[in-house]
């Protein structure tokens, strides 16, 4: 059975970011990062699920040499707020020692992720290691971290949308939006 509405635009407060407003921020953030690695390589390596949707566009907007990996963190699960500490659950293939990381993430919050993610990066010894999220929600972090590249900085309102996720739903709406609070940790969601 649906636990969503069958229109997803009908379970958001308001939408946030465009379709259209995220499509010319990805061009600019390509731009920005293709000067920045000049004649470099660059080591994608992307968090997902919550980074497949802004990985994919982004990296086609780079015009450098690309290799890309994934990561998987643990994260909110059904809730909007990340009590626990985040543990990696899949971990890399590619051998990362020496090459140029770029670490994209869909949103900087806390910063803990970021943070996990980063230090267990920098123990495999990569040439350089810069950080790219979508979305930066500057004023909830609980941890010391700001990334290098950032699409927007959004207020601390929960966001669903183009890879962001509420219980693994809405990641297909191709704009982001503000979830209604209503539906925020409904306890019989799964
Ligand atoms: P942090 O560890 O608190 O910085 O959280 C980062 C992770 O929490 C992201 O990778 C997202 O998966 C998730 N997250 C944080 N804020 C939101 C939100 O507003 N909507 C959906 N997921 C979020
Ligand atoms: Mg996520």
């Amino acid at each position: 059975m649906l636990k969503t509405t069958p229109n997803l635009h009908a379970d958001l407060d308001s939408i946030l970011i465009t379709e259209q407003r995220l499509k010319r921020r990805l061009k600019k953030l390509g731009e920005e990062i293709t000067e920045a690695y000049e004649d470099k390589e660059i080591t994608a390596i992307s968090i997902i699920n919550g980074a497949i949707f802004f990985t994919a566009d982004l990296l086609r907007k780079i015009h450098r040499p690309v290799r890309l990996d994934c990561i998987r963190v643990s994260s909110y699960r059904n809730h909007t707020t990340s009590k626990e500490k985040p543990q990696i659950l899949d971990t890399l293939r590619l051998n990362v020692a020496k090459q140029h990381i770029l670490l994209i993430d869909d949103i900087l919050d806390t910063g803990k992720t970021l943070s996990v993610v980063a230090k267990l990066l920098k123990k495999r010894r990569p040439a350089s290691l810069k950080t790219c999220v979508l979305l930066d929600k500057q004023g909830r972090r609980e941890v010391d971290f700001e990334a290098d590249f950032v699409g927007f900085k959004i207020p601390d309102n929960f966001v669903v949308g183009y890879g962001l996720d509420f219980a693994e739903r809405y990641r297909n709406l191709p704009d982001i939006g503000i979830l209604k609070p209503s539906l925020q940790n409904p306890p019989e969601w799964g």
